[in-house]
Order: structure tokens, then C-alpha cells, then sequence
């Protein structure tokens, strides 16, 4: 049992401090989200649902485009009410507007308490014990060239859970121009892979049969290491493999320039690798691949797809696509169009481009206009659909793997397939989070599967 660090009496019963985070972003940043909830409930306190009920309320941000770093502000709009009403509550902003603000967004922000970056979480008890001795308000913001909070793990919040997140790298030292991450997450730094097995081996003891590792670009994992328990991402996913009982491996993101033979060979000789990779394309025309600075040409992309085709010939690709990166013209985006058509993705993420502070692309000139962003995104999206619809019916009447997530109210089971297609399932007998289940597939929904038991 937790101690609790701080209770007060009322009718005889403890009642516990309380904390609620708020979490916007991508993957890394929910995972960060898990890692403060373990140090809070290690400290005592348990979450609530409702920010009005919690002692400690934290924001934690994104601000990779300027809707995300919006919707911050407007969360703490909220919260102002909430502190006026009870001025103990502690507030934090953490994640990556937190650390591209710092300091300022004390100033601007009066009601808050503490903004916290992104190499600083694992300092959150400290900074939530002081600002409740003292009062005092605290930025810690600083970067940090060994981030302790690479090396804690999250927490299974739901003792079933069969599915979690281990991250295995921090930060990006890519610069792709559009992109505000190397800005807010600092450069690569990579975990020993000694200390990812031990997390993995943990997990899997607690129940969890899939993990996806998660990092910005994981093809460059073990680079920065320099022999201090380094490996290459192929032979960390080889480490992974021989973990009895653990049943699938993912991971997220890909970087084109890094991908190699080695890898598409790994996923396609391990087992529990899945059969699914990320592996964001982001535009279709050269011109404007070079002026992104991604490293890659759109023919040495197009070699990676048939590449991964040969080791893996039904494997799922899906992407992330930006529409209107400035000086897109009409013929680099129908270059976009036909790199969708000819490589035909499982699923995209498409964006549209948005100016992030600190990066080069904001300075460049023919910034596009909105509503062409707004045009090409509906034209992304349309051809898209029709690419993942017919994914979607070819699927029907195929053999697949579901492994169980849970259930819903309806009474469905669902999981996903290995290829990483949300899976809902029927059965005549109770089923169980963590079966791995043989399936035909009944029908081809829009976003997802409807799939019915085979008999063993
Ligand atoms: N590390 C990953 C992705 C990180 S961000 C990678 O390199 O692929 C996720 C996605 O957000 C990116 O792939 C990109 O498509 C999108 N993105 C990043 N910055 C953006 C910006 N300024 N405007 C619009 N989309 C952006
Ligand atoms: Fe951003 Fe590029 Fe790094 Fe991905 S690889 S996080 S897009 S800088
Ligand atoms: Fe957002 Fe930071 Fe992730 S900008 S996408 S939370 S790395």
C-alpha cells in the first residue's frame, strides 16, 4: 500500500489528496502523463475525473500546432475558475508548451504554480511538496543531458490492462523545418536496452502482452549511446522477442531516412513483431521534401514500401501527411495525391501546416493560404477513405489474430488485429482481456472491423 503522505479526518474516514491530469499530444505524452500519475499515487494521492475535486491539477500540453497550443490556453481558462474558488488547488502546466513558454507562461498565467518541462518530470514531488509548504512558484525548465524521467516506467492503470507503452527513446535531433519537437523535447537520447528488457519483463509479469515502444524517430535508437549499452534498434527488438509470454511488439515512429533492410528483416523473421509500421511520408513532391529537410527523396521512400513489401508482403503501412507547407503549389500537392494512390496506406494522419516558434520553416515566404489548406486536407481525406474502405471490405472473409482489450456496454469484445485494425468481436463464451483470439472477419466498417470467433 502507497503512504499517504498528507489526510485529513472527516467523520472518522481518510480522506486522500487527489490529483487530475489533463492530457493533450501525441503517445509520448500520454506515457508521460502515466509516469506522474505512478509518482503521485506513490506519494499518496489518487485521481479523480473532475479537475474541480483535485488538490493538484495538471496540464499536460502539446504544442505541435497551434490548435494544440490553443486548446492550453483555453484549459486554463477554465482552471482560473476552479483556483479562484479553492486557492490550495495546485496548478502545473507540464509537456511541450510548458517548456517552450517557461518562464513567460508564469508571468502571463497568474493562477498557475509551477510550469515544469519536459525533461523535468521526474521532479514533480519535489515541486508539488514545496509550492504546498510554501506557496512559492516554481518553473523548472532547464534540459537536462541524462532526462531521469527516460527511465521510469509508467503505470498499468488498469490492473487488466494487456496493452502499454515503454519508451525507449527522448527528444529528436532531426530538425525537419515545420517541426517544433527538437525545440521542446531537446535532442535523442536513447535508454539502455538492459533497462527496457527489465521494464518489459515487468510488465509482462503484471499481464501486459503487447508493448509498443515508443520515441520520435526509434530507427535511430541506440546511435547516441556509444557503447554504453547500446543497440540497434533490430537487436533491441531481438532482446524483446525472447520475453516468454510477451505476444506482440509495436512501436512508433519511423523515420524513412533511417529505415533499413535490417529492420524490415527483423519484422519480418521475429514473431511477436507486428505486422504494422509508421512511417510518416509527409508530402509526395521532392521540392518540397528537400525544403521540409526530411532527408529523403520520394523514389527512396517508394524503395523503402517495396522493400518492406518484399520482407512482409501483407504488412500495414499508414503515415502522417501535411498539406500546405509553404510554397506548396498545386502540382506538389497532386504529387502527395498520386504518392497516396500508387502506395495506397492503410490509414494516413493529415494535418494541415501550421507555423510553429523557433523553426525555420515559419520564416519561409508563399506561406499558403487557409483555405487551400482547408481544399487539399478535404481532398486527402476523401481519397483516403476510400483507400481504407477498401482495405476495410477486401478484409472481409480473411482469417485474422485479435488480441483482447476489453469489452464494451454492448457486450462486444474488441482487441485489434496484428496489422493494428480495431477489431470488434462476437463470441458465444466468455472471453477474457489478453486472449489472443482467431477470427474471420464479418464485416469492413469505416474505422474498424466487425469479426466473429472461429470454433477451435
Ligand atoms: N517523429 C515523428 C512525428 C512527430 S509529430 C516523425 O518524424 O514522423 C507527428 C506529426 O505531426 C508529424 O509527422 C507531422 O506530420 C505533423 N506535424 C509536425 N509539425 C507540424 C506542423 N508544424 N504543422 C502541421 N503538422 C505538423
Ligand atoms: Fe519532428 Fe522531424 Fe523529429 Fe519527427 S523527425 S519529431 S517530424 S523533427
Ligand atoms: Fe505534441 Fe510534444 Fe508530442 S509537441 S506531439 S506533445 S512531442
Amino acid at each position: 500500500m502507497p503512504e499517504i503522505s498528507e489526510s485529513t479526518y472527516l467523520d472518522g474516514n481518510v480522506t486522500q489528496d487527489t490529483y487530475y491530469i489533463e492530457t493533450y499530444g501525441c503517445q509520448m505524452n500520454e506515457h508521460d502523463s502515466e509516469k506522474m500519475s505512478r509518482m503521485l499515487e506513490q506519494m499518496g494521492f489518487r485521481p479523480v475525473s473532475e479537475a474541480e475535486q483535485a488538490d493538484v491539477v495538471i496540464i499536460n500540453t502539446c504544442s505541435i500546432r497551434e490548435k494544440a497550443e490553443h486548446k492550453v490556453y483555453s484549459a486554463l481558462g477554465t482552471l482560473k475558475s476552479l483556483k479562484t474558488k479553492n486557492p490550495a488547488m495546485v496548478t502545473v502546466v507540464s509537456g511541450c508548451v510548458a517548456q517552450q513558454e517557461r518562464g513567460r507562461l508564469l508571468k502571463k498565467v497568474q493562477h498557475l504554480d509551477a510550469v515544469v518541462g519536459t525533461h523535468r518530470i521526474a521532479d514533480l514531488p519535489e515541486i508539488v511538496e514545496r509550492i504546498r509548504a510554501s506557496r512559492c512558484r516554481i518553473e523548472r525548465t532547464e534540459f537536462s543531458p541524462d532526462v531521469k524521467s527516460l527511465h521510469l516506467p509508467g503505470s498499468v492503470k488498469n490492473p487488466a490492462a494487456v496493452c502499454s507503452y515503454v519508451t525507449i527513446m527522448q527528444g529528436c535531433s532531426n530538425f525537419c523545418s515545420y517541426c517544433v519537437v527538437p525545440f521542446t523535447r531537446g535532442p535523442e537520447q536513447s535508454r539502455p536496452a538492459a533497462e527496457i528488457v527489465k521494464e518489459v519483463e515487468n510488465l509482462v509479469e503484471k499481464g501486459v502482452r503487447e508493448v509498443t515502444l515508443l520515441g520520435q524517430n526509434v530507427n535511430a535508437y541506440g546511435k547516441d549511446l556509444n557503447g554504453r549499452g547500446a543497440a540497434h534498434f533490430a537487436s533491441l527488438l531481438e532482446k524483446l522477442e525472447a520475453i516468454p509470454r510477451l505476444q506482440r511488439i509495436r512501436f512508433t515512429t519511423s523515420h524513412p531516412r533511417d529505415f533499413h533492410e535490417d529492420l524490415a528483416r527483423a519484422m519480418s523473421e521475429l514473431k511477436s513483431v507486428c505486422e504494422h509500421i509508421h512511417l510518416p511520408l509527409q508530402t509526395g513532391s521532392d521540392r518540397v521534401l528537400t525544403a521540409m529537410k526530411r532527408g529523403y527523396t520520394r523514389e527512396q521512400y517508394f524503395d523503402k514500401i517495396r522493400l518492406l513489401r518484399t520482407w512482409i508482403p501483407d504488412v500495414a503501412v499508414t503515415a502522417d501527411i501535411i498539406v500546405g507547407f509553404p510554397g506548396e503549389t498545386e502540382e506538389d500537392f497532386e504529387l502527395t495525391m498520386s504518392a497516396l494512390e500508387q502506395i495506397r496506406f492503410d490509414q494516413i494522419f493529415s494535418f494541415k501546416y501550421s507555423p510553429r516558434p523557433g523553426t525555420l520553416a515559419r520564416t519561409l515566404p508563399d506561406q499558403v493560404p487557409q483555405n487551400v489548406k482547408v481544399e487539399n486536407l478535404a481532398r486527402v481525406h476523401a481519397l483516403q477513405d476510400a483507400i481504407t474502405q477498401e482495405y476495410h471490405r477486401k478484409a472481409e472473409g480473411t482469417v485474422e489474430e485479435i488480441l483482447v482489450e476489453g469489452r464494451r456496454e454492448s457486450g462486444q469484445w474488441y482487441g485489434r488485429t496484428r496489422r493494428n485494425k480495431v477489431a470488434n468481436l462476437e463470441s458465444s463464451h466468455d472471453l477474457h482481456a489478453g486472449d489472443l483470439v482467431r477470427v474471420q472477419i464479418v464485416r469492413g466498417l469505416k474505422h474498424s472491423l466487425l469479426a466473429k470467433e472461429i470454433d477451435a
